[in-house]
């Protein structure tokens, strides 16, 4: 009998095979919008309502779905429940240089633990800003892990200070063996562990049976091969093959990302696009040609200074006549297309995220663990907001579960 959550992620799945010519497609390497009856509702679109779409994923839904039908059950599969978190309040001393709202996020994820007693494991710690709140809520030791060095001292000087038990260690999750960490402690947390991290996490805290095991996945495609590697059973025999191109759909929900930040970036993409604009028409080259990432910086300089630049960067040699203002007037049209593309793939974002969410859950219930999903704070606070919690379900599990 399979699980709800094997029942959803199949539900989805099909969905998105369904949709897949909506979101599996490179917005960057299209000509022009390539679904010819969106194509009048989205040219009529001027940029702002296109920011507000991407900001409402109800109304972006409500526009689409009389042309993608699929969304409406797609919402419904992706919602996940919300935790109805406390207020907390902690002693300022223990929330100094903890910036913005990284804050709130730690007052709802701790709140969403619930009871903290025992040993705890903090996976990637940075500085161990929630293990010191594990530590002042009522932890018996908690052991931090952390590769870099200096966010390790910097931990742990503060927990000194704040007399709180914690200990780091400096390793390398991917490359150090810390699987034994699993076998002493009675629970493990990883708190935004990008891709690789969090799945060495789930992989060796399972195969330690540790008792309970809590992630808030994040970066998914970050350490991990382009073509996505499932975790379960009914992941491997997926049909979506994902790519990073697809993974990191489920990460553009930018709700959080400062004014400035989103100028900076759309300067960036009207900028290579009128790059691949003139570098086609110099080489003859029909595809789109990735230059790249580069220190944002180069923005503040001008067109041209970063087009050679980007010529460099690929060994191409530009004429002295090359008139700017027309490539970036060509690379102002091609965002204006390339935004419209993503706006359409963006009502598939956490369709994408709560699906490789599943395959998570699903990885884990498989090797013994009952499983809770929920959103441990709003979106405003952090898009990355899913919180996995599994619990081993018996201690003397051997074999696999079917799920
Ligand atoms: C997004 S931060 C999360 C930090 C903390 N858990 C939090 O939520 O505030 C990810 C952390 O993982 C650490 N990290 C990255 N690769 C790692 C590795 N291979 N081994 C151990 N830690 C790693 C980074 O140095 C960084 O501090």
């Amino acid at each position: 009998m399979p699980s709800a959550f094997a029942t959803r992620f199949l539900q989805l799945e099909h969905l998105l095979v369904q949709t897949r010519q909506y979101w599996q497609l490179i917005a960057f390497e299209q000509g022009s919008i390539p679904w010819e009856a969106l194509r009048p509702l989205l040219d009529s679109l001027c940029d702002d309502e296109v920011r507000r779409l991407d900001g409402d994923p109800d109304a972006l839904v409500g526009l689409l779905s009389p042309f993608i039908p699929e969304l409406e059950q797609l919402t419904s599969l992706v919602s996940l429940p919300q935790c109805n978190s406390r207020s907390m309040s902690f002693p300022f001393w223990l929330e100094n240089g903890i910036k913005g709202r990284k804050v709130e996020q730690l007052h709802a994820f701790v709140d969403a633990l619930g009871t903290i007693e025992g040993s705890w494991l903090e996976w990637c710690a940075g500085k161990g800003h929630l293990g010191r709140m594990l530590g002042f809520m009522g932890a018996e030791t908690v052991t931090s892990i952390e590769l870099q060095q200096t966010l390790c001292a910097d931990g742990q000087k503060s927990a000194e200070h704040q007399r709180l038990p914690l200990n780091f260690i400096c390793k390398d999750v991917l490359k150090d063996d810390v699987s034994q960490e699993f076998k002493t402690h009675d629970h493990a947390v990883a708190l935004h562990a990008c891709g690789r991290l969090h799945e060495t996490f789930l992989r060796q805290g399972s195969a330690a049976k540790c008792k309970q095991l809590i992630v808030s996945p994040c970066c998914y495609h970050l350490f991990t091969p382009h073509e996505y590697e499932a975790m379960s059973e009914l992941g491997a025999k997926s049909n979506l093959n994902l790519t990073h191109n697809d993974v990191k759909l489920a990460l553009q929900e930018t709700v959080t990302a400062p004014n400035r930040t989103t100028k900076v970036r759309q300067k960036e993409t009207v900028w290579r696009l009128g790059f691949d604009a003139l570098q086609r028409e110099v080489t003859g080259n029909r595809s789109y040609l990735s230059v790249p990432s580069v220190g944002k910086q180069i923005f503040s300089d001008s067109f041209s200074a970063f087009c050679h630049w980007a010529a460099e960067q690929k060994g191409i040699s530009l004429p002295a006549n090359v008139d700017y203002p027309h490539f970036l007037k060509l690379g102002e049209k091609r965002k204006h297309t390339t935004d419209r593309i993503e706006l359409v793939r963006h009502a598939f974002r956490r369709a994408i995220e709560i699906w490789l969410v599943l395959d998570r859950v699903l990885y884990l219930q498989a090797k013994g663990y009952d499983v809770e999903v929920f959103e441990f704070c709003p979106k405003a606070l952090t898009p990355r907001n899913v919180f996995i919690k599994g619990v081993l379900n018996n201690q003397d599990n051997k074999g696999e579960h079917n799920v």
